[in-house]
């Protein structure tokens, strides 16, 4: 070994972008009250769903006048029933810094057929916003690209007098980052990133304006039930009171409701930005003082506070995808850091998840690991 192991081990070695880390009060006795082998059309059903839309709500900050739905299929789900209800009405800009977007915008121009204009940035850059027309166009976008870690800095691009709609996947943003919902008129999330919860299930919010497309306009195409907001051309309301479009599962309502309190207990919103922000300040600044890593988002004003994407900057790597598994690969053996290696699609390096779940004393712990590794990787090449 080129240099010792650190004494100190992170309590909690995990690190995934997805599912993330359960909450650190997590354990599954809480889950104990799950209306389990109930119908989840039954008043206890029923409330329990309610009272997740209404937490979201509560925790997210969302205006009183925005739908939040729980929808089939996670984040993918609410994102790809949002593209086939909506889009065709207009002109659609679709954007892109990564592989998720990136998949949007084959299901928009392949799969719907739409002669969207595209707009895509390499992974670590960002498209030239200014250049959106939001005003005029439907706009596609994510607002943080997990696998890049690259998020937009703000939404001052999007017009507020906006014709068309905006469509924002905010999977690996939502309760990490502040959303303006004034700018957002659909927005969607999965329960199994920030929070920690239960993957399987999407929440889709609608601004007023996206209900008013979902009322106004019928696509060309044919939509299967699980895609399907409106009945004889008027939102189905009770999608957004808990009368879930199919079965959901109650055991992972019940997870979700548990992560809404512990957000509520670390001080909401808020409380759970301000963890990110501290957990991604601690892998800037171990970049900062190390000359061999470096943040994959170039510009310091998009980088994520939660999926933070690394790349190894040494000149004496020989190839760069074998040795950052390599380093992957012996932290996992140490079970220091679980599935820190980058998305399959994207640059060779690292992403480390910072979301609020994870604890700041964990990342420390693990980080000198991570020299150790590199160091350690760096002689076995050799
Ligand atoms: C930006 C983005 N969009 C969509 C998805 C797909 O989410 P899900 O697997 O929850 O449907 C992910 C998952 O990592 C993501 O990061």
């Amino acid at each position: 070994m080129a240099t010792q192991q650190p004494a100190t081990r992170p309590a909690n070695p995990r690190f995934s972008s997805g599912p993330c880390a359960k909450p650190p009060t997590f354990d599954v006795t809480k889950l104990a009250d799950a209306a389990l082998g109930r119908s989840h059309r039954a008043a206890i059903g029923k409330d329990k769903l309610k009272a997740a839309i209404e937490g979201t709500r509560e925790v997210l900050g969302i205006p009183a006048d925005y739908r939040i739905g729980i929808v089939p299929a996670s984040d993918t789900g609410a994102v790809e029933m949002a593209l086939w209800s909506m889009l065709g009405a207009r002109k659609v800009e679709m954007l892109a810094w990564e592989s998720f977007g990136a998949g949007w915008i084959t299901d928009v121009v392949k799969q719907l057929k739409i002669d969207a204009e595209v707009k895509t940035a390499d992974y670590g850059q960002i498209v030239d916003l200014a250049t959106v027309d939001s005003k005029n166009n439907d706009v596609v976008f994510t607002w943080n690209g997990t696998t890049s870690g690259v998020r937009v800095p703000n939404a001052d691009w999007i017009a507020d007098d906006r014709e068309g709609v905006t469509i924002c996947d905010a999977t690996s943003a939502a309760f990490a980052m502040d959303l303006p919902w004034d700018k957002l008129d659909v927005t969607t999330f999965s329960w199994q990133k920030v929070l920690g919860g239960e993957a399987a299930h999407g929440v889709i919010v609608l601004s007023p304006r996206a209900v008013e497309r979902l009322e106004n306009y019928t696509p060309a195409w044919p939509l299967p039930k699980i895609f399907r907001l409106t009945k004889g051309g008027k939102l189905i309301e009770g999608i957004f009171t808990g009368a879930t479009i199919n079965t959901p599962s109650m055991l992972a309502v019940e997870d979700y409701l548990f992560a809404l309190d512990w957000a509520r207990s670390e001080g909401g919103l808020q409380g759970l930005i301000a963890r990110a922000d501290a957990n991604a300040q601690a892998v800037f600044d171990f970049c900062a003082a190390n000359d061999w890593i470096a943040n994959l988002a170039e510009d310091a004003a998009t980088r994520s506070n939660t999926s933070v994407c690394l790349k190894f900057t040494d000149d004496r790597i020989q190839d760069g995808a074998a040795f950052a598994k390599a380093v992957a690969k012996r932290l996992e053996a140490e079970n220091i850091a679980l599935d820190i290696g980058a998305y399959r699609d994207a640059p060779a390096g690292l992403r480390i998840w910072c979301g609020g779940t994870v604890e700041t004393a964990d990342l420390q712990a693990m980080l000198p690991w991570l020299a150790w590794a590199f160091e350690a990787e760096i002689a076995a090449q050799a």
